[in-house]
């Protein structure tokens, strides 16, 4: 018999009833919903709505109930349409009338909702640790790799020599802002619906501050209409999720990249990459790909519980059921991601030949070349013309700059002089650009202490 089974004459027809449920996805928030209906039963005691000797009742009864769900023993029964009237039926059966006066001033709407605010609470919190985790690993791999240079591309042709420090340390700060739409997400589930009741609020002298204050939150929502329908914090948590997995492949595409024969820039451990049943010589960079495309299902879930909430008239609709889901997967998926992340670039090997070898070819040292003329008097847009068309030379004649003599270089300017082959290093190229933000050496270095303060501010707002 459903809980709500007084003015039905007929029993639910059995696939109604399964397609209605949503206990099983429901049991990720038990904890959840026991804690605030604990909470409910102290306020309600206090109050004078229930006595005291009721409330400890319900207390005993669903700590019991707590204990058997965490170790795996409780008698979940398919039934039951959700974990709201599972916990509720059974604490019933078990301590009686008491139980029975828990739902007192209080429904399903605000008690969803109260358990779902506090269920985004928590996986904001994982996700931060995951992320801050990421963070570390990819400053522990910039400081390894300072004086590694590799090509720096744009369009994905060679344009001038970047350090892979700089490179990866490009990850950290999009992970650092990741960071920031985490916490604003946990900031957005922290407020207290229950009370609300069904949609309206009660007549009962209810305490709100008091549950307000058991559960941890810093406000109490003010409109009860509001409070049982939002589900905002879920999609913030969702963009969240979805912005650092859009980041993730960003990377996870490079990684794949990098590893291939013809980039050669990294090699994975065995223990993050994997074989191919047919092709002997396989080494696939399988979780750098899956990172990759998991992108897809994060994002599904954030577009998808748009167009849920979408047109929602005020207030609860059973519509809302279905945002639980694609947050929980969104948050499990990306956490997973984050550390598979981490373990892949904190065990890969950097062939940091390889790099420095392809960073001197496809005229990555041009633009300094320009810049060597502009230094010595010529406008910057001649410059540019004059190596412009030095580098067509060398493509007909399949060279490169640094095969070209002085005399070379002299016939196209006699602004060149002995110390233009001082330009062409891209070691050297990469180190001097020291402008604030930039790849040079020092500036790289700065960029590190600064990334290693930001990153200690951000373990600090961690649960
Ligand atoms: N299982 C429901 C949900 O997840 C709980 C609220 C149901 N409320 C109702 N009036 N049917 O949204």
């Amino acid at each position: 018999m459903a809980l709500w089974s007084g003015r039905f004459e007929e029993a639910p027809d059995a696939f109604a009833h399964r397609f209605g449920a949503s206990l099983e996805v429901d049991k990720a928030m038990a904890a959840q919903d026991i804690a605030g209906s604990i909470a409910h039963a102290h306020m309600l005691a206090a109050q004078g709505i229930i006595s005291g000797d009721d409330a400890r009742a319900i207390e005993e009864g669903l700590c019991a109930i707590r204990s058997e769900i965490e170790a795996g023993t409780f008698a979940w029964d398919a039934a039951d349409e959700d974990v709201h009237m599972a916990v509720e039926r059974v604490l019933t059966e078990r301590i009686g009338q008491a139980g029975a006066r828990l739902h007192t001033g209080r429904s399903r709407n605000d008690q969803v909702a109260t358990d779902l605010r506090l269920l985004a609470t928590d996986l904001s919190g994982q996700l931060m640790e995951a992320d801050v985790s990421l963070r570390a690993a990819l400053i522990a791999e910039a400081e390894k790799n300072a004086d590694v240079v590799l090509p720096g591309y744009t369009h994905l042709q060679h344009a001038q020599p970047v350090s892979f420090a700089h490179h990866l340390l490009a990850y950290y700060w999009m992970l650092t802002r990741d960071f920031m739409r985490m916490k604003f997400a946990r900031i957005a589930a922290d407020a207290n619906p229950l009370g609300a009741a069904a949609l309206a609020g009660t007549t009962y002298p209810i305490d709100r501050q008091q549950t307000t204050d058991e559960l941890g939150f810093s406000s109490t929502m003010p409109n009860s209409l509001d409070a049982v329908s939002d589900r905002d914090y879920l999609l913030d948590l969702e963009y969240a999720c979805s912005v650092c997995a859009m980041h993730l492949s960003r990377l996870a595409e490079e990684i794949v990249l990098w590893s291939s024969t013809e980039f050669g820039f990294v090699t994975l451990a065995d223990a993050w990459s994997t074989g191919s049943s047919i092709m002997p010589q396989k080494k696939n960079p399988d979780f750098a790909e899956l990172v990759r495309g998991k992108t897809g299902r994060v994002v599904g879930s954030l577009v998808g519980l748009l167009v849920t909430c979408k047109g929602l008239p005020l207030a609860y609709n059973k519509d809302l059921q279905e945002c639980k889901e694609g947050a929980l997967d969104a948050a499990a998926t990306l956490t997973d991601c984050l550390r598979v992340m981490e373990g892949m670039v904190s065990t890969w090997t950097v062939n940091a030949e390889r790099m420095a070898a392809q960073a001197a070819t496809g005229f990555t040292a041009a633009t300094d070349v320009a810049d060597y003329l502009a230094k010595a008097g010529m406008p910057f847009r001649e410059a540019h013309e004059v190596v412009g068309k030095l580098v067509l030379d060398c493509e007909k004649r399949g060279a490169g700059l640094e095969d070209l003599t002085l005399e070379d270089f002299q016939a196209a300017s006699p602004l060149f002089g002995p110390d233009v082959v001082g330009t062409l290093n891209p070691a050297a190229i990469a180190g001097a650009r020291n402008s604030f933000g930039g790849t040079g050496t020092q500036a790289v270095a700065e960029q590190i202490v600064l990334a290693k303060s930001t990153l200690d501010k951000d373990k600090g707002q961690l649960g």
